[in-house]
């Protein structure tokens, strides 16, 4: 794993926003796997910047978000899909079209993750994916356990996930419990991951990805087998060296 500390939350996005527009330029037709969340929130804001500065083009990109609440509205204002359109999509030349989350009203949501993953398969594969952390170590929706599945999935949200998650929904008891995500396997295939990490609340869980050790009950440390994760942390993190 490559480690990569940048002063603050600012340089953090920039950097990763202009690591992303570079593949994007090198690929016009780049498969890009994103997370939502408050650490990538700075990252789609420089990348609104650069597609509106005429510096990058999501034209003929194809975005596959990592996971969606379920049961939800995409039309919720509190739906990763609304996220996206707010932070992202709404902004930028991305045909809806390939604007692809998982559809947390589908009636059969077993089904759906099937038919997200075929989707993520037939676009030929992701060729970066963006992440975030979980304090508790997840990625997408991938919650600690004894157990991780490979490939998109229904989850059940931790306790600790419905206490970092609530505030939109206003308490525990108005959100959804239940999550539709890309497994861990859909995120190990990608090309390329960069993970992103802001903020001391964070250090525990980034150190256990970093540590040299893997166990489900840290999701994001089997990151630490793939061949091209970049790390990338601001000084808050409180993290500089990497073991893994
Ligand atoms: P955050 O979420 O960016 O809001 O901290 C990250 C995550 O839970 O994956």
């Amino acid at each position: 794993m490559k480690l990569i500390v940048k002063k603050d939350y600012d340089e953090l996005s920039r950097y990763v926003a202009n690591e992303i527009a570079e593949c994007i330029r090198s690929n016009p037709r780049t498969v890009l796997c994103l997370p939502t969340g408050n650490t990538p929130v700075g990252v789609y804001r420089e990348l609104t910047r650069m597609y509106k500065e005429g510096d990058v083009s999501f034209a003929q990109c194809v975005v596959f978000n990592l996971d969606e609440y379920y049961p939800i509205d995409p039309d919720d204002p509190n739906s990763y899909r609304s996220f996206m359109k707010h932070n992202l999509f709404d902004h930028v030349d991305l045909p809806p079209e390939s604007a692809n989350i998982p559809n947390g009203q589908a009636a059969d949501p077993e089904a759906e993750c099937e038919r997200y993953e075929a989707e993520i398969r037939e676009s030929g594969g992701i060729d970066l994916a963006l992440l975030g952390i979980g304090r508790n170590g997840h990625i997408g929706f991938n919650e600690p356990g004894r157990e991780l599945c490979l490939r998109t999935h229904v989850v059940t949200l931790t306790q600790s996930t419905l206490e970092a998650n609530h505030g939109p929904f206003g308490s525990i008891e108005a959100m959804p419990k239940r999550a539709l995500t890309m497994g861990i396997g859909s995120i190990m295939s990608a090309k390329r991951i960069i993970v992103i990490a802001s903020g001391p609340s964070k250090r525990q869980a980034v150190e256990a990805m970093l540590s040299g050790k893997v166990t489900t009950d840290v999701p994001a440390s089997l990151l630490q087998l793939h061949r091209d994760v970049t790390v990338v942390l601001d000084e808050l993190v409180g993290v500089s060296q990497c073991d893994g």
